[in-house]
């Protein structure tokens, strides 16, 4: 852990201050100074204080609440942005994302909320509502060049988080990755959240909202028109041409178009509903894994995070090996459309937050709530915002669209049910397999530690694979599909029981190889195929998208209640 103090300033200084950006090489009062000794008592970060003073002082002599020991991820120190390198070729990376510099941040408050911004679905939007977009980011793109709220600042917020420019505050050696991981939806939500303030105020629109492209819905599933229009500043040129209106978008498409073009909306609709309602029944599936300071990036994806959402990230951008800009994560917030497309990942939260009921709707563990980001907002104010406050899109003064949600009955139905080709497939049990590398498919028979359960012990446990130690390199586009107890062995059919999701990832500027994992819930897929009785199941991996560049690290069963 790095020994340092940081005094967190608080003050608020005039607006046409806060307009003014330090130099790069300026000093910054949010830095973590090593040789820094004073702290505001008004207000400190009792961690920080620990941290700095080596744990001398304990719990009782401090007013703060933070427990010692918790490691969330800290807003990151701008003056140690770097631009990173390409781990093949060590060299720096040809471009820089890295934020101007301010003098101070203020710690966000949410302001009180006095009219609702409106999310429109893009497909739905009216001709006046496109005018009023079109023209703040036509506004947006005009701010000068070094001003945080230009369009290209703008951009690069995205590239500069998901690129490891950034250190760990309290772990040098390790970097800030907001995506893969529990992150992925409230950094996005605040990203967006400034973003879409940034754009009601250069129109003096409070209500503004940014539109949501409704793909998961059969009406929205293609490019909405007005991100299409060449002529208009919503247009972006680094796409793919070929999926321009009328092609349908493809949640599962990983590089290649639809062998069944027929098939591609029956799939998705099936894919919504494994990603929404079969494999997201735990926090951590739907969210992503737990990362915290002193974690390595890239634990591990949630379902939409690896599926639907990069599918449409990959199928908006160029058709290249590097996908700019959409495909890449350095590149993506320089099409307008990321903002339709993330708007609808946001929207999704909250359908699923809605769709729980009375079950747990987001983690309370502090390593999550306590997580920090700077962002700059409206007024061009560096702001540190906190996960904590995103959990509701009411209380941030913004709200969606309704718009139905039709892949809640899309459940995949079973192939074969019962099947027996677990016990006649002679596939190599798990334990002779691992590590393996994806260059063909790979079968796998693995053991079920429980059997015949009842539903008492389905309603307190779910079972679930876990596919562990998933090493690729983070520069090319990786996808594989797990198929279970498949008989008919046609990758290309996804609506059925049998499918039970993916792996994908965006290629992202630098590369370097991670190590991942996922999970998938398996107790309804089970049931649907009638094979609870059984040892074994029949596991199928199969490459989709660079798989020789893939080795999977092992494959179990477990429970988590
Ligand atoms: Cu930050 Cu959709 O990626």
């Amino acid at each position: 852990m790095a020994a340092f103090l940081v005094s967190w300033s608080i003050t608020t200084t005039p607006l046409a201050k806060q307009s003014h950006f330090a130099k790069r090489n300026a000093r910054l009062n949010v830095s973590c100074d090593k040789n820094q000794t004073e702290i505001s008592h008004e207000n400190f970060d009792r961690r920080n204080l620990l941290l700095g003073m080596g744990g001398l002082y304990s719990s009782s002599n401090l007013p703060s609440i933070l427990p010692a020991f918790a490691t969330p991820i800290e807003a990151p120190d701008f003056t140690k942005c770097s631009r990173g390198t390409n781990l093949n070729t060590g060299q720096p990376l040809d471009v820089n994302c890295c934020p101007p510099l301010s003098r101070e941040f203020i710690d966000y408050k949410l302001p009180p909320v006095k009219k609702m911004r409106f999310r429109p679905a893009a497909h739905l939007a009216t001709k006046e509502y496109i005018a009023k977009f079109e023209k703040a980011v036509e506004l947006m793109k005009a701010l000068p060049a070094d001003d945080p709220r230009n369009f290209m600042q703008q951009a690069n917020v995205h590239c500069a988080y998901c690129n490891l420019t950034y250190e760990q505050v309290g772990d040098k050696d390790l970097r800030i990755q907001i995506h893969n991981c529990w992150h992925f939806f409230p950094w996005h939500r605040w990203y967006l959240y400034f973003y879409e303030r940034i754009l009601g105020k250069l129109i003096d629109d409070p209500t503004f909202g940014l539109p949501f492209w409704n793909w998961d819905n059969p009406e929205g599933m293609v490019m909405p028109a007005m991100f299409a229009n060449s002529n208009s500043p919503l247009y972006d040129a680094r796409r793919n041409l070929n999926h321009l209106p009328p092609a349908i978008a493809d949640l599962a498409y990983s590089g290649k178009d639809a062998k069944h073009p027929s098939k591609i909306i029956p799939h998705n609709l099936t894919l919504m509903y494994r990603e929404m309602i079969r494999h997201a029944r735990h926090l951590e599936d739907f969210y992503g894994a737990k990362y915290s300071t002193g974690s390595k990036p890239n634990p591990g994806p949630g379902t939409v995070e690896r599926g639907s959402h990069t599918a449409m990230h990959s199928w908006v951008g160029e058709a290249t090996r590097t996908g700019e800009d959409m495909g890449n994560f350095y590149s993506a917030g320089r099409d307008t459309l990321f903002f339709g497309h993330h708007a609808n990942v946001d929207r999704l939260w909250t359908v699923w937050q809605d769709l729980r009921g009375s079950k747990a709707k987001h983690f309370t563990d502090t390593d999550w709530l306590d997580t920090t980001f700077l962002f700059y907002d409206e007024n061009a104010r560096l702001v540190r915002v906190k996960v904590g406050d995103t959990m509701d899109n009411i209380k941030l003064g913004y709200d969606f669209q309704k718009v139905d949600i039709p892949w809640q009955k899309n459940k995949p139905k079973a192939h074969v049910k019962k099947s027996k080709i677990a016990s006649t497939s002679g596939a190599p049990s798990a334990d002779r397999v691992f590590p393996v590398k994806l260059d063909k498919v790979v079968k796998i028979l693995v053991p079920r530690p429980k059997k015949s359960r009842s539903k008492k012990d389905k309603e307190n446990e779910e079972e679930l694979l876990a596919i562990e130690g998933i090493d690729v390199d983070t520069a090319t586009f990786v996808k594989f599909d797990v198929f279970i107890n498949d008989e008919d062995d046609d990758p290309y059919v996804l609506d059925k029981a049998e499918y039970a999701g993916c792996f994908s990832q965006l290629p992202h500027k630098n590369s370097s190889r991670v190590k991942t994992k996922i999970r998938l819930g398996l107790n309804e897929l089970l049931e649907d195929l009638d094979c609870e009785d059984d040892e074994y199941i029949l596991v199928t991996l199969v490459p989709i998208a660079g798989g020789e560049d893939i080795t999977i690290g092992g494959i179990k069963i477990i429970y988590v209640s």
